[in-house]
């Protein structure tokens, strides 16, 4: 039986896979301020022509640049693991495999699309990038990417993560970039914020607004923003983790998963496993794909599909997404990368669609489940990741009581060895769980009404 799948480096995926090349209807196109589609013109003071025309493209494979390909195969493919010694501890006749993406050298699947998003950046003359990070992963992986092809980075972080967190920050100075804690004096946004709530502990929203900013007040015009989750470039870039795993499957004889797990924010890591497979479920093939996020923040499971801003003060096109409401500030949990007010749109369409089955989970849950996959499979995982941990327990609990021998498939999106802190605090029986009230959504999402409302779905 074997416990680890491994592929050659010369077996990596050449092209990405774009769903929306797939997606029985596409999804609607983000709005500008004046309520039309928003022209690539528009995105240019953000972002390079090369990623405008992947975020545009319904085109189904996109090739890998070369250069791009070296740098990933620093770590890449990752392992897919067999998670017997788990499967032992349930009692459960399911296979349970996981895609291990904390192989990378900031820990997580970030690293796929920083890599690829500096190099787009690099080609076309950019000089400086910035960005935000909720839990310090993203910031962490954009650090590494700068530092690999010689740009400098700037990270908005999430003042809850910057100060439970302060390793990320040293890891991002270790690569060579700036920290700052979101909401910042640095720009306009975040000085209205403060002025507001100065014991904000800030959100992505308000990070990415400074981010934003930050890159288009840059007066020699060399700085681009780049976004960590949430838009099509970047679930295009994270495809490589599923395209590896069918591979892989492939080698130990599993013709397809039963369910596929991932926990999602903004929605990168889960896209990443989950669309390959999303293609064969739309072609037939019989599925479940199950996106996982906290009971604190749940958009999928409790927003409605709206269009909304990507950030708080309205930086951003207008996204056509399940939300929260971008005024929202979740709840400080230790899962800093999941608490986003929105939903990646390709995500969002595809669970409007019926081709997912979402799950919130409160943290407690989340936590116990960490802690039993890290007393049989060894490794510590992060936070975010726990909830699809959890997802993958309960669906090999439920294995055993149906007496079924599914294959359950999760990502493994990041480990946790430096995010100790919420494991600490659960040990010691101080977390408790938050199921974000109708109420609070309901007021959040009054910001909304005078937005225009996206066209029904053809019946
Ligand atoms: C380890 C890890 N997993 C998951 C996420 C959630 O992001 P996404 O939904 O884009 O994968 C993050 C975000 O910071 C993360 O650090």
């Amino acid at each position: 039986m074997r416990t680890q799948i491994r592929l050659n480096e010369a077996d990596m995926p050449r092209q990405w896979y774009n769903l929306a090349a797939d997606l029985p209807v596409p999804p609607q196109p983000p709005l500008g301020p004046d309520g039309k589609p928003v022209s690539p013109d528009m995105l240019r003071a953000i972002f390079p022509d090369a990623l405008i025309e992947q975020e545009m493209s319904t085109r189904r494979w996109i090739d890998i640049p070369r250069e791009v390909l070296e740098i990933l195969a620093k770590w890449r493919p990752s392992p897919l693991h067999r998670a017997l010694s788990l499967e032992k501890y349930l009692n459960t006749p399911a296979k349970i495999y996981y895609k291990n993406e904390s192989v990378s050298p900031g820990g997580s699947h970030k690293l796929n699309t920083a890599v690829a998003q500096a190099w787009y950046n690099k080609q076309a003359g950019v000089k400086h990038l910035t960005t935000e990070t909720g839990a310090g992963q993203w910031g962490c992986a954009l650090a590494f990417a700068g530092a690999q092809l010689g740009l400098d980075v700037t990270v908005f972080m999430v003042r809850v993560s910057f100060d439970q967190k302060p390793y990320r920050k040293m890891m991002m100075q270790v690569w060579g970039a700036d920290c700052i804690a979101s909401p910042s004096e640095r720009t306009r946004a975040g000085r209205e914020v403060l002025a507001k709530t100065p014991d904000t502990p800030g959100s992505l929203g308000i990070a990415i607004s400074e981010a934003v900013e930050a890159a288009i007040s840059d007066p020699t015009k060399s700085t681009r923003y780049s976004l960590g989750s949430v838009l099509n470039h970047v679930m295009l870039h994270q495809t490589i983790i599923g395209l590896e795993t069918k591979k892989q499957l492939a080698l130990v004889g599993v013709d397809k998963p039963d369910v596929v797990i991932g926990c999602a924010g903004g929605g990168s890591n889960f896209a990443g496993i989950s669309f390959p497979f999303v293609h064969d479920k739309i072609g037939g093939a019989d599925i479940r794909i199950i996106p996982v996020e906290p009971s604190s923040c749940p958009t999928l499971t409790k927003g409605p599909f709206l269009y909304d801003l990507g950030d708080f003060s309205g930086m951003t096109p207008l996204l056509p997404m399940y939300t929260l409401g971008h005024t929202f500030v979740p709840a400080p949990i230790h899962a800093g990368g999941l608490r986003y007010h929105g939903m990646a749109p390709l995500v969002s369409q595809a669970t409007r669609l019926g081709l997912m089955e979402p799950l919130a989970v409160g943290q407690t849950e989340c936590f116990t489940s960490a802690l039993a996959f890290a007393r049989t499979e060894g490794i510590i995982v992060a936070p975010e990741t726990s909830h699809a941990v959890a997802a993958a327990i309960r669906e090999a609990n439920r294995a055993r009581e149906e007496g079924k021998e599914k294959v359950i498939l999760f990502n493994l999106s990041g480990h946790g060895i430096i995010d100790l802190k919420g494991y600490d605090m659960f040990m010691k029986g101080e977390l408790t769980d938050y199921e974000l009230p109708v109420e609070e959504i309901e007021k959040n999402l009054k910001s909304l009404k005078d937005f225009p409302k996206p066209a029904p779905l053809p019946v």
